[in-house]
């Protein structure tokens, strides 16, 4: 759905292509055409994922005493998935065009009599359905009896490990229970480079609360701090909607959700979605493994099983998210009128993935890359480093297109003054700072 007067300032081919040209995102095993689905990151790639799911490890977990930990494995009992509904519901419909061999997902066809690739008529095949989880075999026999899952969502290894949780954290509700892994899909259609994936990283928060009549404030006090989490990211807050699920739209069980969306080159999509769930998952579980999974409340003596509040976010999507929402194309015109364009990630400096790059003026000069090298390491245990030498221009321009908000050049005054030009990637201003003056400098600016 497009929001009048409001667009992407990027499309997606710009963004695939400084994503491989800069080393962020490459095609699964491109070498042999790719797999569809399935996306690599690169050296930068990887460690903008990784900030990302710090950030999220360190605001929903780190920063908090009501939330613990969690890791689960990937495969687990073939019954999780039966009991979550998984077996039975996760499926959707696939249709085919006759005449070009594409798939497509049927709920996803603007016209149910039109192919959108061929534009054949009446061409498609009877709606199959398709069960969307990955299966493979556990043990050295392939069959039935072997066949496991990959998980399609962390969230059921919380709640099978609800009670061991609980218990080990002598821990009540309200009380939260976080996990960041990799879930899998066999979507029918991936697509928008990663934002549809058939191997995908969620963070997912289940945070259980008890029946007093205060679920829905836990609720909302959950929307308040996704949406400050975001905003604290520099998530730009007009690119970014928090739509409200009707009843028709919310699984029966759910009291209330909200999906967090972000308005993407093609269109808003969602990037996570909230939900108060009630006491389906826990039920449901238990009424499977006949395991009494209730909280024992030690005041009342009585036990009862809480209501959950889950908050799940995709790590990919998120990450694709920051690239999108940090692009920015500047043109300036110089004093001869030739115009240039320059490509500016401008990320959070939290989550930016080089932070400082420390640059020699020239190459050839030991004296000044020696210097540089080691004001370079010796800033690197505190900020994500990079060096450089070279052209000054080609390398404040590489750095403008991988985000780095702070530049420093060692030249040939620095053997004078023991000061650096530091150049600030938002303002573009320079100016000189004494080298001993630097870390105070940069804790200012990036640390926040
Ligand atoms: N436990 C709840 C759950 O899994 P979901 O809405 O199916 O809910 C949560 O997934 C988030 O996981 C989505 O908002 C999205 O960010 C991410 N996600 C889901 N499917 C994905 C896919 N195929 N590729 C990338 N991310 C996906």
């Amino acid at each position: 759905m497009e929001t009048p007067g409001l667009k992407s300032n990027v499309t997606m081919d710009e963004i695939t292509a400084l994503a491989k040209r800069r080393g962020f995102i490459f095609q699964s095993s491109e070498i042999y055409g790719g797999i569809g689905g399935f996306y690599d990151y690169g050296p930068l790639g990887a460690i903008l994922k990784r900030n990302v799911k710090d950030a999220w490890w360190r605001e929903n977990v780190e920063l908090r005493d009501d939330v613990v930990g969690f890791d689960s494995s990937i495969i687990m009992h073939p019954l999780t998935w039966k009991a979550s509904g998984h077996i039975d519901q996760f499926h959707d419909q696939m249709i085919d065009c006759k005449v070009c061999k594409h798939r497509f997902r049927s709920d996803h066809l603007k016209d149910a009599t039109q192919c959108p690739d061929c534009g054949s008529k009446n061409s498609f095949t009877e709606p199959r359905n398709f069960n969307l989880m990955l299966k493979t075999f556990v043990g050295p026999m392939e069959d039935t009896a072997s066949e496991a899952y990959l998980r399609p969502e962390t969230a059921q290894g919380i709640f099978v490990n609800f009670k061991n949780v609980f218990q080990s954290a002598r821990k009540k509700p309200p009380f939260g229970i976080a996990q960041i892994g990799k879930s899998f899909r066999n979507e029918i259609t991936p697509g928008n480079f990663t934002y549809r994936l058939r191997e995908f990283e969620q963070a997912e928060l289940e945070y259980f609360v008890p029946d007093d009549g205060k679920d829905m404030d836990a609720f909302r006090e959950w929307v308040d701090r996704r949406k400050k989490w975001y905003s604290d990211y520099g998530v730009k807050s007009d690119r970014l909607r928090f739509y409200e699920l009707t009843q028709a739209e919310r699984p029966h069980y759910a009291k209330a959700g909200i999906d967090v969306e972000y308005l993407f080159p093609w269109g808003w999509g969602e990037l996570e979605s909230i939900a108060h769930r009630g006491t389906y998952d826990l039920d449901a579980h238990m009424e499977l493994s006949k395991k009494d999974l209730r909280f024992f409340d030690e005041a009342s003596k009585t036990h009862y099983t809480p209501l959950l509040i889950e908050s799940s976010a995709g790590m990919d999507r998120t990450t694709l998210t920051m690239l999108i929402d940090a692009f920015e194309r500047e043109i300036s015109v110089d004093p001869n009128g030739k115009q240039t364009e320059r490509i500016v990630l401008r990320f959070h400096p939290k989550i930016a993935p080089v932070q400082v790059a420390v640059f020699s003026l020239a190459r050839n000069k030991p004296e000044l890359v020696e210097r540089a090298r080691a004001i370079e390491s010796g800033l690197r245990p505190s900020y994500r480093t990079q060096y450089d030498e070279g052209n000054i221009g080609q390398l404040y321009r590489r750095q403008d297109e991988i985000g780095t908000p702070i530049c420093l050049t060692v030249d040939y005054e620095t053997l004078d003054d023991r000061a650096v030009t530091v150049r600030e990637r938002d303002t573009m201003r320079q100016e000189r700072i004494e080298i001993d003056r630097l870390d105070t400098y940069l804790r200012d600016r990036l640390r926040g």
